[in-house]
């Protein structure tokens, strides 16, 4: 947690050759949870990681875990991940026929759990109006979802503040999670938009050019700017580039 942004750091991002010690940098560094990609090949086109490799980093550190199941249909995979309090669970939006049964089972099935639920870049606000009291977290993807060093889709930035708008507006307690491309350029206008917890994978975290300690610098330097924005109420343009 930096300035009461919450971090998380993307295990499909890591340098796996190196991955014991990034766990311990990225810990280190106050990163507040791992962040799980699970991917079916389905409602994305690749995989990742199953519960045998994700519980060798969860039992290796005392961050919090934060799944991102890009699974379809995803329920039957509900009790194959291990949770503890304060964990973050999200599924997507567009890969659940009841979704919100599954919301809701998820909830049930793990005390002090926090529910998630992600959108992608093409999908509506509109999607979250009869779900977003029974969420804790609503997850944005700022890229489409499957793969890692994406550009942004800077429409998304927009989706942003309308989120937060319609949080408050609800009176909801919902925390607000951007994930893809999030980086020293972006960061600012995401924490400026109202952005609570920050994905970070290889474009703002794992670089090969920088260490983990100072890209955190970078990335606490950009969230400075996105909460000094914020104050003053003014915006910022999106201008293209990774770094
Ligand atoms: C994208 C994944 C992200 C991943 C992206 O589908 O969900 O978690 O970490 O990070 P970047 O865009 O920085 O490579
Ligand atoms: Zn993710």
């Amino acid at each position: 947690m930096y300035k009461g942004i919450e971090l998380s750091a993307s295990l499909m991002c890591f340098d796996w050759l190196n991955a014991g010690s990034q766990l311990k940098d990225v810990e280190h560094c106050g990163v507040d949870y791992l962040h799980l990609d699970i991917i079916d090949g389905r409602f994305a086109k690749d995989f990742t990681m199953g519960s045998s490799i994700i519980d060798v980093f969860r039992n290796a550190t005392k961050m919090k875990s934060d799944y991102h199941l890009m699974v379809d249909e995803p329920s039957s995979l509900f009790e194959t991940f291990k949770k503890t309090e304060g964990d973050i669970f999200t599924i997507h939006q567009e890969a659940c026929r009841n979704l919100h049964r599954d919301l809701v089972n998820i909830k049930k099935q793990n005390q002090g759990i926090n529910v998630g639920i992600a959108i992608s870049p093409a999908t509506s606000l509109e999607s979250l109006e009869y779900v977003i009291e029974d969420v804790d977290v609503v997850l944005l993807m700022m890229v489409d979802p499957g793969f890692k060093g994406q550009e942004l889709v800077p429409q998304t930035i927009r989706k942003i503040s309308k989120l937060k708008n319609m949080i408050d507006k609800m009176g909801v307690k919902v925390k607000i999670s951007v994930d893809g491309n999030v980086h020293k350029n972006t960061i600012p206008l995401m924490v400026a938009a109202g952005a609570d917890i920050l994905v970070l994978g290889s474009s703002g975290l794992f670089k090969s050019d920088m260490n983990i300690s100072d890209a955190i610098s970078l990335v606490h330097k950009a969230i400075d700017e996105g909460i000094e924005i914020r104050c003053s109420g003014g915006g910022v343009n999106y201008v293209s580039s990774r770094n």
